[in-house]
């Protein structure tokens, strides 16, 4: 089948990078991007590129040369469906928060609610490829919703058929375009290989053949679970090795770095921080934990759980030393925090480390002043609030500058690894700030030598005091 038309169904972090690129790549296909929620679709839709719903290096340049010619965002869900010759499934997939598996398993009602849809207005052959990450099998759950469709009485006239395909998203936050422009795999899992090659010749449009990795779906399904859980095996690995550093006096970096220069560990993904946050790894590891235990594996599942344990058990630590430096109290003193996203380049927050340390800081007392540079203070509100509700401005306030953060604060606390924190005018800050003065590094970002020197103490992850 030559593909002239996509659907997307989801305007997130993953279907909207993911559409303008191949938008990009392929000008003869025309791609609409649909979500539910109107306002998501009006940011994408804005004149002014800087309100775009999420922040992407290199998006805004392609959304500027794609929108409007092959490249739409809409709410017209029936239409575009209809219109379809593929349709991407992208939207959100969050752990469950009641019921059977809840806190573990993964909430599928989206994914369902997409399927109907496609059921309900698609029009003759539909390759329907799943990206959001799922559980294994989940492509058994739209092919039974699809294979109904195809059984219903009304199709005798429409003959609504599909091929259901996994087609898992490796791109990460913040170098979203570079990833999805230069990916180590393209991961294809299913039994159709018709519907395989279509989706193959689109890819092949930037991307070489021999990166195509095709498996059979459930194979597919569950690499993509397993990557996320390995990198953020890693990171939890680095994290206890971090405190292990400060107690032994070793340096952090130089044992990441002489141990990723080993070809067969790697470099990448052995930075010691306050542990992973982003909308994959708790949520996929949670749920290959739940997986685990469905089928009997329990000591497969409390391995795997461990990832997860540290992870929590690296931010306790850091808050537990912030008030034990402080001389025992936070209670009534400013912390200035710089950085709420759960890492550089990317305006998400969701489970940034920043909330949880931030809901226990308050919570112990003290008055927060949070700066990020693309995280609005509305969002900062939400996700603040979630957790207590009786969080409002008196406990905690938003910084539109970055140097008005550390006025009269008694300790700067950098959650987040943005560039800008590097270069930072230490003489300046020191004079702001209320003496003694303390900085909490938990990224190692700062400039150790710069703080020292001007009269502030400084602890880092991985070299403490
Ligand atoms: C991740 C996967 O990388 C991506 O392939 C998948 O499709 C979605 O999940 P993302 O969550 O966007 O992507 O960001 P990633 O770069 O993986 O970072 C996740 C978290 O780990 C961040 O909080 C980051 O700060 C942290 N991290 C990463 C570390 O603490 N140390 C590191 O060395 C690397
Ligand atoms: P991700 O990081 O996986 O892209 P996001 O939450 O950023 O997740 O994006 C998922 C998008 O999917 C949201 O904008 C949400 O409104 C949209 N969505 C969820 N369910 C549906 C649905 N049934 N039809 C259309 N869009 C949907």
């Amino acid at each position: 089948m030559d593909i002239k038309n996509i659907c997307c169904i989801g305007a997130g972090y993953v279907g909207g990078p993911t559409m303008a690129i191949i938008a990009k790549y392929c000008p003869d296909i025309q791609i609409n991007v649909v979500d539910i929620n109107p306002d998501r679709i009006s940011q994408w839709n804005a004149s002014e590129l800087k309100d775009l719903p999420i922040y992407e290096p290199g998006l805004k340049e392609i959304v500027e040369k794609c929108r409007g010619k092959n490249l739409h965002f809409s709410t017209e869900m029936k239409k575009n469906i209809s219109a379809a010759d593929l349709i991407f499934i992208s939207v959100n997939t969050p752990t469950k928060t009641k019921g059977i598996g809840s806190g573990q398993a993964i909430d599928l009602k989206y994914v369902e609610a997409s399927s109907r849809e496609i059921s309900k207005y698609s029009k003759g052959h539909t390759i329907v490829v799943e990206k959001s990450t799922l559980p294994v099998k989940t492509a058994q759950t739209i092919k039974a919703i699809l294979d109904a469709a195809q059984k219903d009485k009304s199709n005798l006239e429409n003959k609504k058929t599909f091929s259901v395909l996994s087609n898992p998203e490796f791109l990460a936050e913040g170098t979203a375009i570079k990833d999805l422009e230069n990916p180590d795999r393209v991961l294809i899992g299913g039994d159709d290989d018709d519907a395989i090659n279509d989706l193959v010749n689109i890819y092949s449009k930037w991307i070489e053949k021999d990166k195509v990795l095709r498996t059979d779906l459930w194979s597919s399904e569950l690499s993509k679970l397993i990557s996320n859980a390995f990198l953020a095996q890693r990171i939890s690995s680095i994290n206890t090795i971090s405190a292990l550093c400060e107690a032994t006096g070793a340096k952090i970096k130089d044992v990441s770095l002489a141990v990723g220069m080993d070809r067969r560990i790697g470099r990448y993904f052995l930075n010691s921080g306050p542990g992973f946050g982003g909308s994959c790894f708790k949520k996929d590891i949670s749920n290959l934990v739940y997986i685990s235990n469905h089928y009997g594996l329990f000591d497969v599942a409390e391995y795997w759980q461990k990832v997860l344990d540290i992870n929590t058990w690296q931010q306790k630590r850091f808050v537990e030393l912030i008030v034990n430096n402080m001389f025992g109290t936070i209670s009534s003193k400013k912390i200035a925090v710089l950085g709420f996203s759960f890492k550089a380049n990317t305006n998400d927050t969701r489970e940034s480390p920043a909330i949880n340390i931030c809901k226990k800081l308050i919570e112990e007392g003290a008055f927060l002043k949070i700066y990020d540079p693309k995280v609005k203070k509305s969002q900062i509100m939400k996700d603040l609030s979630s957790i207590e509700k009786d969080i409002d401005s008196k406990k905690w306030g938003y910084s539109n500058s970055i140097y008005s953060t550390f006025e009269n604060a008694d300790a700067a606390l950098f959650l987040t690894e943005w560039g800008e924190f590097a270069s930072l005018n230490w003489e300046r800050i020191s004079n702001i700030m209320r003496q003694p003065a303390w900085v909490f590094d938990t990224r190692s970002i700062v400039d150790i030598n710069q703080v020292r020197g001007n009269g502030i103490s400084i602890w880092q992850v991985g070299y403490g005091n």
